[in-house]
């Protein structure tokens, strides 16, 4: 975080130009403190639910943000939406689970938006099913978006928040890190994006980049939709079943997440890292 003390106490103290300059500082006042530093977000999976969301959540605190997912002309009405509210974004065509196409699209929104320094790991699927009748590819594909896809993100956008000695990392896990029948695929995938988060935090952390995971309850989008097909109920008998075993006797909305990130993407939050918030409505175990 830099403070106006702070950001004073770093230019009295910065002999060499280049250094205060790595910090990329652009002063806005904001009260009582000075932002900052470059604020530009990736949100992966962002065309749509929880991502969406947290894109223009990230845009309303002031970031420009590269709305990045499989298809590009999906990313291009989030990004009409949030320019149409005054913010700046970018649509990039992105495979997380793919090496090349991740170096690719970083790179694009590095020259075309500016260094990421904060990156949300959202994308996901679900491929849901019974051990006994759970294919390799089934199990492939879930880790290789979960897992492989927020390595590869969090490797190819982590330099430029070390650089910058600022950063935020995000990534989404899930309640069902806790164990749910009908997905040891996508629950080994979130109760592995803990361990990961919580390493990364212990590497990243000298460098200003703290890394944290939402581990969300049941919310409200496309993806819970389809698990209520596959299962044969409308979504609204499946969300009412859901809510009534939830505390505050609701499912969650895609902008309850987005709030926790916004806190999580704050220059005020750099001593809360390599945590694990659950956003479910109540206690979860
Ligand atoms: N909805 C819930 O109840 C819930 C609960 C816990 C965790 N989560 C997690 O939150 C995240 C968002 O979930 P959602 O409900 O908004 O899902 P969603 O299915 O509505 O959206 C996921 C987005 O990820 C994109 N995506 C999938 N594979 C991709 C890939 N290889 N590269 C780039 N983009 C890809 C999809 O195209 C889609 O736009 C996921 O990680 C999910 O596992 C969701």
């Amino acid at each position: 975080m830099v403070t106006t003390s702070g950001a004073v106490a770093a230019i009295s103290e910065a002999n060499d130009f280049r250094e205060l300059n790595s910090f990329n500082l652009s002063f806005q006042l904001t009260g009582a403190t000075m932002t900052t530093l470059q604020k530009t977000a990736v949100v992966t999976g962002s065309a749509r639910g929880i991502g969406a969301a947290v894109a223009k959540r990230l845009s309303n605190d002031g970031f420009s943000v590269a709305i990045l997912d499989l298809d590009e002309a999906a990313c291009k009405v989030v990004v009409d939406e949030i320019k149409s509210a005054g913010g700046e974004a970018l649509p990039v065509a992105v495979d997380v689970s793919d090496e090349q196409s991740v170096e690719q699209a970083v790179a694009h929104v590095a020259e075309a938006l500016g260094p990421p320094t904060v990156l949300v790991n959202n994308a996901g699927i679900t491929r849901d099913n019974l051990i006994f009748k759970m294919s390799v590819n089934d199990w492939d594909a879930v880790m290789n978006v979960h897992l492989r896809g927020s390595f590869l993100m969090s490797r190819a956008t982590q330099r430029f928040m070390t650089e910058a000695k600022w950063g935020r990392i995000v990534n989404l896990s899930s309640t069902s890190a806790l164990g749910n029948r009908g997905q040891t695929n996508y629950s080994a995938a979130k109760a592995g994006l803990q361990g990961f988060t919580k390493t990364l935090a212990i590497e990243l952390g000298k460098f200003g980049v703290t890394v944290n995971a939402i581990a969300p309850g049941f919310i409200e989008t496309e993806m819970t939709a389809a698990t209520a097909a596959r299962m044969g109920i409308s979504f609204e008998d499946f969300k009412a079943g859901a809510a009534k075993q939830i505390p505050v006797a609701r499912v969650g909305q895609p902008d309850d997440i987005a709030a926790m990130v916004s806190f999580f993407a704050r220059e005020e939050s750099s001593f809360v890292s390599g945590q694990v918030i659950y956003v479910a409505g109540g206690p979860t175990d």
